[in-house]
């Protein structure tokens, strides 16, 4: 999705921007420095050079990868003129990188119009030195409406230090006030953020607003029934090659994609009637998976398949990851040889 050519790119923006190259021997450190300051939320985040360097180096193709992913299984824009989308918390450009690669990986062909837009305009230019000359994308400095809005690791920042239920209800009124096909929130799979995301979903679809992923049913969120839970997506998506060795020496996996994700739609739209939301747990014989949607009175169910009833129609079921939506025919408790299992994304 990202191959080595990206290498060479952004150490070209580096360059032309007056920072280090991917091969400076202490990038790895600065990566580190980075991660910990986003894990102890520790913002506003101090920009400094070796700061940039990392984000540009490491974090934007990472984060470009995961809004690429969670667009994997929406609806697609209709239309045919450009596809307008606004990243909103742009920084230096990883998310709207992300829409676009998302987009073409969908199979969308059409130009794509981008608005830019962020309270710390600094890193503005850089991200339009990322996506500049990206075939078939342009850069609009304002969109009238916007068939996709965008927040990537922007909630995590945003009205940090107030009240948890005066922040959600803020992201809440702020998420239902974009006027746009599809707005794609992206958030980092920490337990915090996540939880706050699915509490901000529950008072949107209180409020009628379709939410199309990951949700499957418009129930209250059973995973915030138990406060070690968190909905997240952990796909068997590796970084590419070239970002390994920064990541093994910066102590960050480069193994698997994790995030909590929400879209929301203008209209309802076909979901699948299951997702898996918890770490699959395979033992002798058996292999069980937790999922979110409706079955047998609840949302929220352990449902297992026995290896000795694996089948031609059930075999989906044992790939299935953390994140991944799927459909169950018929939808039981225990997947028999007969039960059709259909991965839907
Ligand atoms: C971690 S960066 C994410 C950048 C990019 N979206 C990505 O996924 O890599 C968060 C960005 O959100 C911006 N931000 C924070 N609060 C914001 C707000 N209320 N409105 C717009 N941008 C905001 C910050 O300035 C920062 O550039």
């Amino acid at each position: 999705m990202i191959d080595a050519i990206w290498r060479d790119r952004l150490d070209a923006v580096a360059l032309a921007s007056g920072l280090a190259t991917s091969d400076h021997p202490r990038l790895a450190t600065w990566v580190r420095d980075l991660s910990d300051q986003y894990n102890r939320a520790a913002f506003p985040v101090r920009w400094t050079p070796e700061r940039i360097a990392a984000r540009l180096h490491f974090f934007l193709p990472r984060d470009a990868m995961k809004v690429a992913t969670a667009l994997r299984d929406v609806p697609l824009p209709a239309g045919d003129g450009p596809v307008e989308v606004h990243d909103v918390g742009a920084g230096i450009g990883a998310s709207a990188l992300g829409v676009v690669l998302g987009l073409r990986a969908r199979g969308l062909s059409r130009p794509m119009r981008l608005q830019l837009s962020d309270t710390h305009a600094a890193p503005l230019d850089l991200a339009g030195r990322v996506l500049r000359g990206l075939p078939g994308v342009e850069l609009d400095t304002k969109l009238s409406r916007p068939e996709i809005v965008v927040y990537s690791n922007v909630l995590a920042e945003v009205d940090h230090g107030r009240p948890e239920p005066a922040r959600i209800e803020a992201h809440a009124r702020m998420l239902r006030a974009q006027a746009a096909g599809l707005v794609l929130v992206v958030e980092p799979a920490l337990r915090d953020c996540a939880r706050r995301l699915q509490a901000v979903r529950d008072r949107l679809v209180a409020a009628g607003v379709p939410v199309l992923a990951p949700c499957t049913h418009d129930a209250p969120c059973p995973m915030l029934r138990r406060d070690t839970d968190w909905c997240h997506d952990d796909l068997p998506v590796d970084l590419p090659p070239w970002l390994h060795p920064v990541a093994r020496a910066a102590g960050l996996r480069w193994q698997g994609l994790t995030y909590a994700r929400l879209v929301l739609g203008e209209a309802p739209a076909p979901r699948p009637a299951f997702r898996v939301v918890a770490p699959p747990r395979d033992s002798r014989g058996r292999k069980e998976r937790l999922l979110c949607g409706s079955l047998d009175g609840d949302v929220l169910t352990w449902v297992d398949r026995l290896d000795k009833h694996a089948s031609q129609q059930n075999g989906a079921w044992d790939d299935l990851a953390r994140g991944d939506g799927l459909d169950l025919s018929p939808a039981e408790r225990r997947v028999g040889r007969e039960t059709v299992v259909t991965r839907t994304g």
